[in-house]
């Protein structure tokens, strides 16, 4: 989810609308505001649905300078208007939006307001329907507002925006785990779940701290630590985002992202790389990587899926072992860690909470880390030792396809500075320069045979219930994340799946017509995988290639041209994101942003 507030503005309603669509990225299941006048007017508006069926719904007299607003992804309660935030007090006096989760609303509940009737499912209706509570009991808002937060418990996280209709300039902000940035302006000020959607307004932000409570008027910005004390807190600048998030001529961005990828590998390139080949990436994180005796990566989703392929690089390129974990898992099952682990964190927006909640543990044990990421001033950015930029340019299609391969030349990156370092065998003979622009170059053919994936789309995968990507070794790895991009747009059942692995069990799924995508980049497991195919033929099913050229036969296709061995992910997996894209448009789904999804995960 992601939340807006402004005080201090004539036109607060169009500054939380136009944030609010900047943060559709954290979820656009239903939407709503509430702003207030001078006078104490107040207007809420909610509508289940994206920003513009908000907008639609918003009124001319909705009016004020006071104001919040909220995008969801749902978690407590289906989408609907009357779960939609802002939540109000029964009284209508209080109207509050929430970022994240409360544990123990249900104890709440039913400890202090058995008798009060509740008009959503949400936790945080709870939360806003027992500060009024307090103050009914005598209590001024702020005191409620602490005294609510102290009830809290330790699982639970939130961004908080609290509005009280009886004070028109006051907002009342408190942030546990999920990010929140104040805004500061000139007679106003903003708050914010990302920098990013309040450019418009300022360029200078206040981060907040785990525990802090904040009373925001459009004069003053006063911040209460987690023990009570008046504290200040630094501001930093954020830069404008050069790069348009603008569509242009596509009709979806997830098509114009897999387009722009052979220019975000060079942007790399240019960045990291130097003229005479060496990496030219900060010597401080050169030397925490060079002391670790083991990495750690920790992701989620697409980004998971790059650490895959990113072990085998680093394995390979640097010699140094390196483990992959899903960082949901990781946050609550720690492995037994080396004696000398570094952390990379890989992630796109730097705000998945799942990857952010195992950062505050790595923290915790006083371990160094380096976040990866597409965002620079993401919280995971913030938060770690070292931050290495993506600077893809703003990645909007909720399917991730930018972000992954430019993970993956990141990756590449690294392991060829620390091999270096190291001096591996394998990174004296790795030409990073050579080797990127290589794949660039195949990325751009591969893009420029679209309609050969349109046409295949349409053959094979338009109508199909289910489907299967099957490869070996680094093929396997592209075949987990070709099958996410799949499942994630189109809705097709996709598995990736180990070609070898396929006849233990799960090929009992294979019917007649069943598409299987094969990825055989790898001369030494070729013929294995081709036999693979035989046995899911002969059962019916449907066999399409995503081939290297030198390994490639005859029958329904895609070749790749030549990359060296360990970048054949980059080029393997565009093919599968134009199967994706094209099957999802020819079903006539909203490609960019697939039900049910958020471009990012802002919960556990
Ligand atoms: C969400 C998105 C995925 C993404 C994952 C991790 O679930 O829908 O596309 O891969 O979050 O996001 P991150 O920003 O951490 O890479």
């Amino acid at each position: 989810c992601g939340i807006v507030g402004v005080t201090g503005k004539e036109n607060a309603t169009e500054i939380l609308l136009n944030g609010l669509k900047k943060l559709e990225y954290r979820g656009y299941d239903s939407a709503g505001i509430y702003v207030n006048d001078q006078k104490g007017n107040g207007y809420l508006v909610k509508e289940k649905g994206r920003i513009e069926d908000l907008r639609a719904a918003v009124g001319p007299a909705v009016k004020g300078t006071t104001g919040i607003g909220h995008t969801r992804w749902a978690t407590h309660g289906a989408p609907s208007q009357a779960n939609a935030h802002p939540q109000a007090s029964a009284d209508g006096r209080f109207y509050l939006v929430h970022n994240g989760m409360i544990g123990n609303f249900r104890q709440l509940k039913q400890e202090y307001l058995a008798d009060t009737k509740f008009v959503s499912e949400t936790d945080t209706e709870v939360i806003v329907q027992l500060i009024s509570h307090f103050v009914n009991e005598g209590m001024e808002t702020k005191e409620a507002f602490t005294h609510v937060l102290s009830l809290i418990d330790k699982t639970s996280s939130y961004a908080f925006l609290l509005m009280d209709k009886t004070q028109t300039n006051t907002l009342f902000v408190a942030k546990k785990k999920s990010p929140l940035l104040i805004g500061v302006g000139d007679g106003f000020n903003v708050v914010c779940s990302d920098a990013m959607v309040m450019l418009s307004e300022t360029h200078d932000f206040i981060e907040l701290t785990d525990g802090d409570v904040v009373t925001v008027t459009p004069s003053a910005v006063e911040i209460e630590d987690k023990d009570g004390n008046q504290v200040e807190r630094n501001q930093f600048h954020v830069d404008d985002d050069a790069t348009a998030s603008e569509k242009g001529a596509y009709d979806f961005f997830m098509l114009k992202e897999i387009d722009e990828q052979p220019a975000v590998i060079r942007g790399l390139q240019q960045t990291y790389i130097a003229q005479d080949g060496s990496i030219k990436v900060d010597k401080k994180l050169m030397d925490a990587m060079d002391k670790a005796d083991r990495l750690y990566i920790v992701a989620a989703g697409t980004s998971y899926n790059a650490g895959l392929v990113g072990k085998n690089i680093f394995e390979k390129i640097a010699g140094i072992p390196t483990e992959v974990h899903i960082a949901s898992e990781f946050g609550y099952n720690m492995p037994l860690l080396s004696e000398k682990p570094l952390f990379i964190f890989l992630t796109q927006s730097g705000e998945t909470a799942d990857s952010r909640e195992v950062l505050a543990k790595v923290n915790e044990l006083g371990y160094e880390s380096l976040t990866i990421t597409n965002v620079p001033n993401s919280t995971l950015s913030r938060e770690a030792t070292y931050t290495m930029l993506l600077n893809a340019g703003p990645e909007i299609a909720v399917a991730s396809t930018k972000a992954y391969t430019a993970q993956i030349a990141a990756e590449t990156i690294l392991a060829k500075g620390l091999g270096m370092i190291k001096g591996t065998k394998q990174a004296t003979e790795f030409d990073t320069g050579f080797e990127l622009t290589k794949a660039a170059n195949a990325i751009q053919s591969l893009v420029d045979q679209k309609d050969i994936v349109e046409d295949l789309a349409k053959k094979y995968l338009e109508t199909t219930r289910n489907a299967f990507y099957i490869g070996r070794g680094i093929d396997y790895q592209t075949a987990i994340e070709a099958a996410l991009k799949l499942k994630e747009v189109s809705y097709v059942q996709t598995e990736g799946f180990a070609s070898g692995e396929l006849k233990h069990g799960t090929i009992s799924l294979i019917e007649d017509k069943t598409p299987v995508i094969a990825i055989i980049t790898d001369q030494k497991t070729a013929s294995l995988t081709r036999s693979n195919e035989q046995e899911v033929i002969s059962r019916g099913a449907n066999v399409i290639n995503i081939v290297s050229e030198n390994l490639a036969t005859d029958g329904d296709q895609i070749v790749l041209p030549e990359v060296h061995q360990l970048l054949t992910p980059l080029a393997a997996i565009i093919p599968a994101q134009l199967l994706a894209y094209y099957t999802s448009k020819e079903r006539g789904y909203d490609v960019d942003k697939p039900r049910n999804l958020a471009k990012s995960v802002t919960v556990e």
